[in-house]
Parts: C-alpha cells; sequence; structure tokens
C-alpha cells in the first residue's frame, strides 16, 4: 500500500461546536481528505448529535467532502435532507436495515458516494453481497455512539479480511476504519489494509492543535516499517514508542 494515498478523515464530534468552522478550516489547512460528520439519533446509539443544518453551515465553509456516518434508525428518511444541505457521502449501518440494497440504490440515486458500516461484533462476511453496489466499507473499530473510546484490538484480523474481500470482489472500493484511531492504531490499522483512518479525539483534542496532531498521525502513517522492524503489533503508545528510540 502506497502510504502516500492512506486518506485521513477527522470526525468533528471531538471539534469545539463553538468554533466548529475554525475547526474544519485548520483540518483542510492541514490536508485532511474528507470531513466525517457522526449523525446520532438516540435510539440507534445511545447518544444525540447533529443534524442536515450543521452540515448546512459546513457546507458553506469548506471545500473538502462531507461524509456523513448515520448512526440513526431510518437513514432513508433523512437522506434527500443531508443531500440538500451538502452532504457527499453516506455511511450507513448494517445493523438493524433489513433493506440495505435498497438504502444503497437510494443513496446513489441522489448522486452520492454509498458505504457500509459494520459494527465490532458483527462478522465481515455479512458485506459479501453488498461490496459489489458500494464505494467504501467502514470498519467500526469501537461501538458506535462516542469518540475518545479504546481501539478494539481484535478487529484487525477483521480489517483484514475485509480487505482480502475488497480485492476479490470490488478493488475499487476503500476500506475505512473508525473509534479510537491515534499513532499507533493507525499505524496497526493501514498494515492490517485500511486506507482511509477516522480520528476524532487524536486530531480535535489534541494538546498542540489541530495541524500538529494531524502531522503525528502522518508521520505514523508512514512510519510502518519502523513497526514491521520488530516483526510484532504493537498494543499501547508506550510500546511504540520505545520502539521508536
Ligand atoms: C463513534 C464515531 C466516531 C468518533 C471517533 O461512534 O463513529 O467517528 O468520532 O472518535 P475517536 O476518534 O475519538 O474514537
Ligand atoms: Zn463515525
Amino acid at each position: 500500500m502506497d502510504k502516500g494515498s492512506i486518506k485521513l478523515a477527522p470526525s468533528i464530534l471531538s471539534a469545539d461546536f463553538a468554533h466548529l468552522g475554525e475547526q474544519v478550516a485548520e483540518a483542510e489547512r492541514a490536508g485532511a481528505d474528507r470531513i466525517h460528520v457522526d449523525i446520532m439519533d438516540g435510539h440507534f446509539v445511545p447518544n444525540i448529535t447533529m443534524g442536515a443544518p450543521i452540515v448546512k453551515s459546513l457546507r458553506a465553509v469548506t471545500g473538502l467532502p462531507l461524509e456523513m456516518h448515520m448512526m440513526i434508525s431510518d437513514p432513508d428518511f433523512f437522506l434527500s435532507d443531508f443531500v440538500e444541505a451538502g452532504s457527499d457521502s453516506f455511511l450507513v449501518h448494517w445493523e438493524g436495515n433489513n433493506n440495505l440494497h435498497r438504502t444503497v440504490q437510494r443513496i446513489k440515486a441522489l448522486g452520492k458516494r454509498a458505504g457500509v458500516a459494520i459494527n465490532p461484533a458483527t462478522q465481515p462476511t455479512v458485506l459479501e453481497e453488498i461490496l459489489p453496489d458500494v464505494d467504501q466499507v467502514l470498519v467500526m473499530t469501537v461501538n458506535p455512539g462516542f469518540g475518545h473510546q479504546p481501539f478494539i484490538h481484535n478487529t484487525l484480523p477483521k480489517i483484514r479480511r475485509v480487505g482480502h474481500m475488497i480485492e476479490r470482489i470490488n478493488p475499487e472500493c476503500e476500506l475505512e476504519v473508525d473509534g479510537g484511531i491515534d499513532e499507533v492504531t493507525a499505524q496497526l490499522t493501514v498494515d492490517a489494509g485500511a486506507n482511509v483512518l477516522v480520528a476524532g479525539s487524536s486530531i480535535f483534542g489534541a494538546s498542540g492543535g489541530v495541524c500538529v496532531a494531524m502531522q503525528r498521525l502522518r508521520v505514523a502513517i508512514n512510519s510502518s516499517r519502523i513497526i514491521l522492524r520488530s516483526g510484532q503489533p504493537f498494543h499501547s503508545k508506550k510500546e511504540y514508542l520505545c520502539n521508536l528510540e
């Protein structure tokens, strides 16, 4: 995998909402590839976040693609509102959607990119039938609903399996990961085959600001040779930093 082609998608869930426009502009200046917007309804996940009006405001201040992560019970019902507000792509969950193929076709009929997300406890085989129809797959590396949760390490073999399925069925499809992505796990997930990384708290909550945080992630992505030299996966930031010394 060419490390230069790894995309970063800052998740605004951890941004300072009183200064959202500035935070997104900073991420754009720092080389963000898209902005990840977590839509939650308090039903599909135990948290409530934002709706189309915020997307409309974001559309006015950034040229970056706006990616909607739909953690809501009835995504179909809201698609056109979000498209009108300026959304470019939709990640919809396999879980709880009895008509996933229909949802994906609706997104495409609206002229937008479609992706399917799976939770940590969901088997990757559920993607098999829908893979030819999607532009992205999102493997959740935490349980959806909140930022700042620890990365679930046993999602790594699943990322590998999804990567192989993508190669076989739809090589153009992106393999995205979301949850607990920092300098250590960015590396691990890229080594497992991910090529789009969503990161919230490690970008917007970081000391030193958005730009420095994104540079740190890029450096981590580009140093996978250091990881490979050890021949071992890392399980903590301390272990990773020790290896750098
Ligand atoms: C969680 C969301 C994530 C969240 C990630 O349900 O889907 O996009 O913002 O936050 P971090 O990067 O802090 O784990
Ligand atoms: Zn998300």
